[in-house]
């Protein structure tokens, strides 16, 4: 059977478990909806941002990598953000991710501004909200599948028993139960990139990140991943922004963003 041809993964016990959770804190009465602490409510994105500005200075002039972006992404929502190459995609992403920062403009997380976060809560954040998938899979060749996505929980010191019953899950979420021992080199390309997509879901991420996802696939493979991803951002609640060249990708969206020269268009 080829990844194209796998039936959707069904959702999992304890992912739609936290899925209810979330699902349930969503539908509270309007009144706790609202609340003035700053607790993030359903109306409250995931991820925000403001005239978002980064400028790269280099010998030849100052590039307008993004200029002056604004955008949310809720609960639930995939946002797809497409452009030609050099129209600013990567930087946009690696912003809203913390993975750089703005020259000018505010990125939010669940309403909070990452400028005024430590270093630390920085840290923490990235650990426990953000979940990232990477064009070349991001894989450690020596490790087996059900390591990989397992190493994200090792570093977070989560426990042997509870890790392993998460990674199988992660691994059962992304249709590759039995292919847990097998590393990358063993593994096709969607398979490799669904192994990507568990571990970058394993922590239970609330947005997940992903810079042209399906960029390596065929298109068996690239649509089979664009369906995951849409999927499980619909079914687990999650917020994600994906960056891609391929127009496949825009019919499963939610919400489409085109950059061209660093702006939306
Ligand atoms: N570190 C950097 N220093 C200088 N310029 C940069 C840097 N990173 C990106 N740029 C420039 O910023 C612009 C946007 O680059 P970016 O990588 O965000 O584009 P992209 O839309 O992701 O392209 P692609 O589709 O090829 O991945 C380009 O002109 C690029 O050359
Ligand atoms: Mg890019």
């Amino acid at each position: 059977m080829t990844d194209a041809d796998r039936p959707a993964p069904a959702p999992l016990t304890r992912a739609a478990a936290r899925a209810a959770e979330r699902a349930a804190e969503q539908s509270a009465p309007t009144a706790s909806r609202t609340p003035t602490d700053g607790t993030p409510t359903s109306s409250t994105p995931v991820v925000s941002a403001h005239d978002l500005t980064r400028v790269f200075r280099t010998p030849a002039g100052d590039v307008i990598a993004c200029g002056g972006i604004t955008l949310a992404a809720h609960p639930g929502e995939l946002v797809v953000v497409r452009g030609a190459s050099g129209a600013g995609k990567t930087t946009l992403l690696n912003l809203l991710g913390t993975l750089d920062t703005p020259t000018s403009g505010t990125v939010a997380i669940d309403g909070e501004p990452v400028a005024g976060m430590s270093d630390e809560q920085i840290v923490l954040l990235r650990r426990n909200t953000l979940g990232f998938v990477f064009q070349d899979f991001g894989l450690l060749d020596d490790l087996t599948a059900r390591e990989n996505i397992g190493l994200t929980l090792r570093l977070r010191q989560v426990d042997a028993r509870e890790r392993d019953e998460r990674v199988t899950e992660a691994l059962a979420l992304v249709g590759l139960a039995d292919h847990a021992n097998q590393r990358p080199e063993e593994l096709s390309g969607g398979q490799r990139q669904r192994v990507g997509i568990a571990r970058a879901l394993v922590g239970d991420p609330r947005l997940l990140i992903a810079d042209e996802p399906t960029g390596q696939l065929d298109s068996g493979n690239a649509a089979s991943v664009m369906d995951l991803i849409a999927s499980l951002t619909h079914s687990r609640g999650l917020a994600a922004v994906v960056a891609t060249h391929d127009p496949a990708f825009v019919s499963r969206a939610d919400t489409v963003i085109t950059l061209q020269d660093g702006r939306v268009i």
